[in-house]
């Protein structure tokens, strides 16, 4: 059996949503039972467990061969996947395959709580004896859903980068796809860590892509990453996310995610990423 925790997040429920096109059955382990019969459809396989719970993850867990973790950004992020690790390992678990973030982001030495978590979690995963395999997407495109009101309501886009600034950016339900391949059949992807994005743009382009599909024009705004700063702080946002926030512009801004990498995604999935024009029709009446 096969164990998706995250499942009603933007990653988890792709993932799930690709296991049943694919004939599986997968069990989502969540906080929220209602929330995963919203996204994920009424016949859900739900386990419930809350990431600190680590009785309840177990019982989750109990009789699956793969698990699948993704988890929110937060301080706690470290101790809540090593809850999941253990749970995995007390049940018997095989495989474990998990998302990180870039290899800029994912770093001991990180400005962020978030990256210096991923690295510290990907240390004792390691270390830990069960098989595992590492996903570092691209930035994701689902990213924009957070200024959809704006986008809406402004018809712009905000961002800390320049409008000619290339980006590869990854729509999460490649992420989806990839990942329940790997669940399917780990043997081959042990001890991988795979890097993988969607095609390369400029986020003017991204802009016009939702101008074309939306049919009005939506302007791209170029912030720096110091007015990014100041914009979130004046909303009362928590340090560790502003800092979060600011270390990946300033990652970005250096190249961190302009790098294209289609490869795992053309191999494993055998059709090319999505794109953003993709992404921005089945988002459409988000943005419209
Ligand atoms: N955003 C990017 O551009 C980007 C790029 C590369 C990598 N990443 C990495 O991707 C990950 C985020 O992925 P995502 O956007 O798919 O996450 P997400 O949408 O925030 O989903 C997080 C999932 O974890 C669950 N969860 C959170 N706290 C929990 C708790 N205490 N107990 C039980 N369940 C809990 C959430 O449940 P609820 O639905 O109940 O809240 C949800 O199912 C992060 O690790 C990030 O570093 C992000």
């Amino acid at each position: 059996m096969i164990a998706v925790v995250g499942a009603t997040g933007n990653t988890g429920r792709a993932v799930v949503k690709e296991l049943k096109a694919l004939g599986q059955n997968p069990v989502a382990v969540v906080r929220n039972a209602d929330k995963a019969r919203e996204v994920l459809g009424a016949d859900i396989k739900v386990a419930i467990a809350e990431l600190m719970d680590k009785a309840a993850l177990e019982k989750a867990l109990a009789g699956c061969d793969s698990v699948f973790v993704v988890t929110g950004h937060n301080p706690g992020m470290v101790e809540q996947q090593n809850n999941v690790l253990d749970a995995a390992l007390k049940a018997g678990v095989k495989h474990l395959v998990r998302v990180s973030g870039g290899r800029t982001v994912a770093v001991a030495d990180s400005a962020s709580v978030v990256g210096r978590g991923h690295a510290a979690i990907e240390v004792r995963l390691k270390q830990s004896g069960i098989k595992w395999t590492i996903l570092r997407p691209g930035l994701f495109m689902q990213n924009l859903l957070g200024q959809a009101a704006s986008i809406k309501a402004d018809s712009k886009i905000v961002m800390p980068y320049p409008k000619d600034f290339p980006i590869a950016w990854t729509d999460v339900r490649d992420t989806g796809a990839v990942g329940a391949r790997i669940l399917i059949d780990p043997a081959p992807h042990a001890g991988k860590t795979y890097e993988f994005t969607g095609k390369r743009t400029t986020n003017g382009e991204f802009a016009g892509v939702f101008s074309q599909v939306l049919g009005r024009p939506i302007a791209y705004v170029p912030v720096t990453v110091e007015q990014t700063e100041a914009a979130m702080k004046s909303r009362n946002m928590p340090d560790w996310l502003v800092t979060h926030l600011v270390t990946i512009a300033k990652l970005g801004n250096a190249g961190g995610f302009s790098t294209e990498n289609t490869k795992l995604v053309e191999e494993l999935v055998k059709r090319p990423p999505l794109t953003t024009k993709q992404f921005v029709e089945t988002y459409k009446a988000a943005f419209a």
